[in-house]
C-alpha cells in the first residue's frame, strides 16, 4: 500500500517519530513516503500568522498518517491550516500521531486528536487509530510499538 506520512514538525520530534516508524512499514511491504508540511512565519510575534510553503498532496496515497506536535493544548497551528487544504480523502485508511512534551493526554493530545478528527471528517475519512509520542518519555520500544500498531491497522485493508 502507498502510505503517506504527512508531518508538521517544528523542532524535529514528530519527524523523528515518522522516521522511526517508516522502516517497520516498509519492511511489511508498504511503500512509505514522509512528506513535510512546511511554513514561513509572517510575524515574529504571532504563532498564528504563517504561510504554508509546502502542502503535501494526500491524494497520491492509499493510506495516510497525519503527524504533528501539540502546541498550546491544541493541534499546532500550521497543521490546523494545512488540514484545511487537504480536500477529499475519502476511501483512504487514516491514522493520527501527535508528539507532546507534557506526560498527560489532557495536556493537549485529546484536543489535538479531536481537531484532527474534525478535519478528516470534513475530508471524508474516519481515522482508525491514534498514537501519542511523549517527547521525553517515549522510548525506542514505544516507537516500535507505535509502528506495529500502524502496521496492523494498514494490514487489515
Ligand atoms: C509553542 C509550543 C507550545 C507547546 N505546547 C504544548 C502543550 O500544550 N502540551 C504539551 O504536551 N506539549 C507542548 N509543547 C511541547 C511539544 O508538543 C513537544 O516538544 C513536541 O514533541 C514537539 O514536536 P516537534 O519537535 O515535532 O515540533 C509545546 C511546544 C512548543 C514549542
Amino acid at each position: 500500500m502507498k502510505i503517506g506520512m504527512i508531518v508538521y514538525s517544528q523542532t524535529g520530534n514528530a519527524l523523528n517519530a515518522c522516521e522511526k516508524i517508516k522502516p517497520v512499514l516498509d519492511a511489511a511491504g508498504h511503500d512509505v513516503t514522509i512528506e513535510k508540511v512546511e511554513i514561513k512565519r509572517d510575524s515574529p510575534r504571532s504563532t498564528a500568522e504563517i504561510t504554508i510553503t509546502n502542502a503535501p498532496d494526500p491524494k497520491k496515497f492509499d493510506a495516510l498518517v497525519f503527524a504533528s506536535p501539540v502546541q498550546a493544548f491544541s493541534l499546532a497551528v500550521p497543521m490546523q491550516k494545512y488540514m484545511q487544504t487537504i480536500g477529499d480523502i475519502s476511501g483512504r485508511k487514516t491514522a493520527l500521531l501527535v508528539t507532546k512534551g507534557l506526560p498527560f493526554k489532557w495536556t493537549g493530545a485529546a484536543h489535538a486528536f479531536a481537531q484532527l478528527k474534525e478535519y478528516t471528517a470534513s475530508a471524508g475519512a474516519e481515522p482508525a487509530g491514534e498514537i501519542v509520542i511523549w517527547r521525553s518519555h517515549s522510548t525506542e520500544q514505544d516507537m516500535l510499538k507505535a509502528a506495529e500498531k500502524l502496521k496492523s491497522m494498514f494490514a487489515a485493508q
